[in-house]
């Protein structure tokens, strides 16, 4: 039996290694168990998306995918340049299809056979969060291994992982022209991290018997080679200079009983829930209608988490409480209010705001959670600089009745999340929050040596 020594090998690759979109092991050699994979995250300045990169199939293919902690698999466009010796398509009718939830039975229509066009084969529905369509999509299973560093060198900790199951969709297939619209320059398909038995935390996990949990650190800066972190298979989450699992605090994934989509059916839905069970502002309770904060039987309200909202949307009947009372509150602090800057509601003079390591002093907003925790809010996630003397509340309204089904009241957007770390413990249901790494000196946009 030989085990791994973790914590050594995790400092040397985090600090040392040249690893631009590594995805690690604690060794190359396969009969070792690797204890967790790091992949790097990359934040898109103009479509503000976040986005990973992988390898797929033999000889590799790189895929930069955007990240979805919605979506319930890993998608990707396979166009011809997709022809791998290690793919197997996936067969209708069984327990891989079943497990994949498979919704058709697909045959390669208009084109030759190819890999990830085949007859007979599990059928799903890859769903573009941005243009918000879905198309059919074939599911196979191929070797899913990390990039190569960019000195041409392969890392010294490359992991292939055999049969790794997800969904291509073959460009113009059913006639669908451009179904990454919306997707960010070079991003060919989602990575989906929600709580379904193929998402990339749940199949590693399993072949690995690492944790079923995976860690977001999104990054706050474009900037070349600052990079935030997708941790899957558990801590130690080394953010130098600390390991920053001693920072979370911990509250309840909920499940809201009905599907929330992207594909509406019969189950539960697979999106992150967290019960919010007050907001505050400076500390006081914002007055709003809280039948709005929790899940009703149709599954509409409540609270939960995306990826790909760049800024947290509140239902109206939130929003202009909160947004009122920011004023108030900053108006106390003589705080300059200025014309609104859509999509914002309320805008500021930032020659009139002060500067702390959490960013620009302004009140402070707490998500009050289940538990009796608070996910605290600092300037740094609360305020968008839109030119050069204006900085806005960056909270969004979702207006009354969005179009969709079922109406969440709170969904979180990827910029209050950024230089945040939050743990999706998938087992014991609970999200580890961190608030604000910036208050311990620490951010998720650290350097990494290209
Ligand atoms: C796919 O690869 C195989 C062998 O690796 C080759 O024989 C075949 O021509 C390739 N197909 C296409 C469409 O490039
Ligand atoms: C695949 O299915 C199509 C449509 O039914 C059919 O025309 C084609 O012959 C099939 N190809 C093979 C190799 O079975
Ligand atoms: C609070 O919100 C619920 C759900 O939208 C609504 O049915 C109820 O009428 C609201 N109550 C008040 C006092 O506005």
């Amino acid at each position: 039996m030989v085990t791994c020594p973790g914590s050594i090998i995790i400092h040397f690759f985090l600090f040392s290694a040249p690893l631009l979109s590594v995805l690690w092991s604690c060794s190359s050699v396969s009969a070792l168990k690797p204890r967790a994979f790091i992949l790097p995250i990359e934040k898109d300045p103009t479509t503000l998306q976040y986005s990973t990169s992988i390898d797929m199939g033999t000889p590799p293919l790189t895929l930069d995918l955007v990240i979805d902690i919605r979506e319930r698999f890993l998608w990707f466009e396979c166009g011809n340049d997709y022809n791998s010796s290690t793919y197997y398509p996936v067969r209708c009718g069984t327990k891989k299809c079943k497990k994949a939830k498979g919704t058709a039975c697909i045959t390669c229509t208009n084109h030759p056979l190819k890999t990830g066009c085949t007859n007979n084969t599990c059928g799903v529905d890859p769903f573009n969060p941005f243009g918000e369509f879905f198309v059919s999509g074939d599911v196979g299973e191929d070797i899913l291994s990390s990039l190569h560093s960019t000195s041409g060198a392969r890392a010294p900790s490359t992991l292939h992982v055999p049969r790794f199951v997800s969904t291509c969709v073959y460009p113009d297939k059913f006639g669908v022209e451009g179904f990454l619209q919306g997707l960010a320059k070079g991003k060919k398909g989602v990575l989906g991290l929600a709580r379904t038995a193929i998402s990339l935390p749940t199949q590693l996990a399993a072949k690995y018997n690492l944790e079923p949990k995976f860690a977001l650190c999104l990054p706050s800066t474009s900037k070349y080679n600052k990079l935030g972190d997708l941790f899957v298979g558990g801590g130690p989450y080394y953010l130098p200079p600390h390991d920053a699992s001693k920072f979370l605090s911990y509250t309840p994934i909920l499940t809201n009983p009905q599907s929330t989509g992207p594909i509406f059916d019969a189950d539960p839905s697979s999106e992150y829930f967290i019960d919010v069970k007050s907001i505050k502002l400076d500390g006081k309770i914002v007055n709003v209608n809280t039948s709005l904060l929790s899940i009703d039987r149709q599954g509409n309200g409540g609270c939960k988490l995306s990826t790909v909202v760049p800024y947290t949307k509140f239902h109206t009947s939130i929003y202009q409480p909160l947004v009122n009372d920011f004023v108030k509150q900053a108006a106390l602090r003589k705080i300059k209010r200025v014309t609104s800057v859509a999509p914002f509601g309320a805008c500021f003079d930032s020659r009139t705001i002060g500067k702390t390591v959490t960013g620009p002093n302004v009140p402070t907003i707490d998500l009050v959670l289940k538990g009796g925790v608070q996910w605290r809010i600092y300037g740094a996630n609360s305020m968008v600089k839109v030119s050069k003397n204006v900085l806005c509340l960056g909270f969004v309204d979702g207006g009354l009745e969005p179009g969709s089904p079922i109406a969440t009241s709170i969904v979180i957007g990827g910029y209050q999340m950024e230089d945040n770390l939050l743990e999706f413990d998938l087992v014991s249901s609970k999200l580890g929050f961190s608030s604000s790494l910036l208050l311990h000196m620490a951010s998720c946009s650290h350097f990494r040596l290209v």
